[in-house]
């Protein structure tokens, strides 16, 4: 048989299995479904497919982010084949797959970090609507001026960073015990910040309660308080904290009265599952603005922390809905790396920091064992410079001298927290060298210079490159001055730094 013949007499056979296996009909099925179970991530509660002049389209609803629409939806045989987007431009979208008939269908595939593949059965329209997401109306654009005011950056300590959601009233106490006793307080540390893991569940008034690990806000506020101390605490605009913890949506003047009366201080605010919905800069802006009216409302005082990982330039509006602080990056670990990455790279438009408003590029890892002492110099370094907030992530309780003297260097803070409130720029870029300088209230200059290298290496100033004539150099992590030359060389380590402070 010829190579055409033997095609002639298959092609028939080829078609009758094809057809056996997928009627001609096949289609993915259209209408409701309901899930049974599922992860808490991201809590899908229901999955609702439409078809209009052969076209699909549909919506997955869920705790964490509302209704998203299914976006490339394409078909697939009797499969539904789309993506879902949950507003962090980080995560990858990767294909989900809805397949079954009217009466059950299986929605499998990834969001993020969750793996699923779950089972929906059809619901009538009563029950599907019984699931809507509730919307909330979002206030018109207005600016906020608020009762506390961040004349200089910021300066405290978080839980995050070392504890993460590991975090408890008796730690707080004990972190607090240890800012008065290490010396932390009086070097200007006096934020207590509880971050994310302190929620609870809401009481049938809606009142939110903190969960078993804080038995009493309003006890702990006051130990802190009796310290000479201040409390932060943390919360998100979403229905989700991003570890997952109860959110402010929905209860946004109420969280803000209970927070004043536990006499909270600081207020970190974290976009996390919001993102989903609130995706443009003007609703970003309104959900702010929204908790900055609410905290104005109470009548009480409240630094407030702004953190949206630097959309929207955040830093061009940042003063306008209140905020004192607002992150310009996405989570620093404490890793040379990413620290370096932020600091170098990702520390927000440099004329929206000075007194009032501060660019934030996250927390202090000094002390979290990732990095070298080298290394944790350049951080401290590099932040004092950009004029950040000094939010310390450490465990203080346990500290070795070399970490305490990193983060209380008097010297190193008065640059951080100089009255001009500039940020330091780079003014000079070779290889993997960096000089950077940022202007002081009292004429002087603070002069970085970094080694950003994999091998020690020297770092040459000429005083003049820089406009600068100096009658004194001051080493001030050395704490010692140096004889000034009109050109200078310093041998710096590996990701090494050294900070002077120029008096002409
Ligand atoms: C986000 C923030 C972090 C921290 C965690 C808590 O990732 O950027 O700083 O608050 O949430 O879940």
């Amino acid at each position: 048989m010829s190579r055409k013949s033997a095609l002639r007499t298959l092609l028939p056979v080829v078609a009758l299995l094809g057809m056996a296996a997928l009627p001609a009909h096949a289609a993915p099925p259209t209408g409701g479904w309901i899930f049974d179970g599922g992860p808490d991530f991201p809590g899908f509660t229901r999955v609702q497919v439409h078809k209009d002049h052969g076209t699909y389209s549909g919506t997955v609803t869920s705790h964490w982010y509302g209704d998203l629409k299914m976006d490339d939806v394409r078909v697939d045989g009797d499969t539904l084949v789309f993506h879902l987007f949950n507003g962090n431009p980080r995560v990858t979208e990767t294909d989900i797959v809805l397949k079954g008939d009217a009466k059950a269908v299986h929605m499998t595939g990834k969001l993020w970090y969750a793996d699923f593949d779950i089972p929906a059965h059809a619901a009538t329209k009563t029950a599907l609507k019984a699931l809507d997401f509730p919307t909330h109306p979002l206030p018109p654009r207005r600016v906020v001026k608020p009762l506390a005011r961040a004349e200089t950056p910021p300066m405290g300590w978080n839980s995050w960073n070392k504890f993460a959601t590991d975090i408890d009233d008796k730690t707080v106490r004990e972190i607090a015990d240890a800012m008065v006793t290490s010396g932390l307080r009086d070097a200007g540390y006096v934020y207590i910040n509880i971050d994310d893991g302190w929620q609870g569940a809401r009481d049938t008034s809606g009142v939110l309660q903190p969960n078993a690990k804080f038995p009493d806000m309003k006890a702990l506020a006051d130990y802190v308080h009796a310290k000479g101390l201040k409390l932060g605490i943390y919360s998100s605009p979403g229905p989700k904290s991003c570890a997952g913890y109860e959110g402010s949506y929905g209860h946004i003047e109420q969280d803000a009265r209970t927070f004043a009366a536990w006499g909270i201080d600081y207020l970190k605010y974290d976009l996390c599952s919001g993102e989903a919905f609130y995706h443009t800069p003007e609703s970003v802006y309104a959900v702010y603005q929204q908790m900055a009216e609410a905290i104005a409302a109470t009548r009480r005082p409240m630094i407030f922390s702004l953190c949206e990982y630097g959309r929207f330039d955040v830093g061009s509006w940042g003063r306008d809905v209140g905020g004192s602080l607002w992150r310009t990056t996405g989570d620093i670990e404490d890793k040379y790396e990413t620290m370096a990455k932020i600091g170098f790279e990702k520390n927000g438009v440099p004329n929206h920091t000075g007194p009032g408003g501060w660019n934030d590029p996250d927390m202090l890892e000094v002390g979290n064992g990732g990095m070298s002492t080298d290394e944790y110099r350049t951080h401290m370094s590099l932040w004092a410079m950009m004029a950040a907030p000094l939010i310390l992530g450490n465990d203080v309780r346990h500290m070795t001298p070399e970490t305490l003297a990193l983060l209380t260097n008097p010297e190193v803070i008065a640059i951080d927290q100089d009255a001009a409130g500039a940020q330091g720029l780079p003014a000079k870029k070779d290889g993997t060298r960096e000089i950077w300088t940022k202007h002081l209230r009292d004429g002087s200059t603070a002069v970085g210079l970094f080694n950003r290298g994999e091998d020690v290496a020297n770092v040459t100033v000429t005083w003049a490159d820089l406009g600068l004539k100096p009658a004194k150099v001051r080493d001030v992590w050395a704490k010692s001055d140096l004889t000034p030359a009109a050109t200078q060389t310093v041998t710096i380590p590996r990701h090494g730094a050294m900070l002077l402070r120029v008096t002409p």
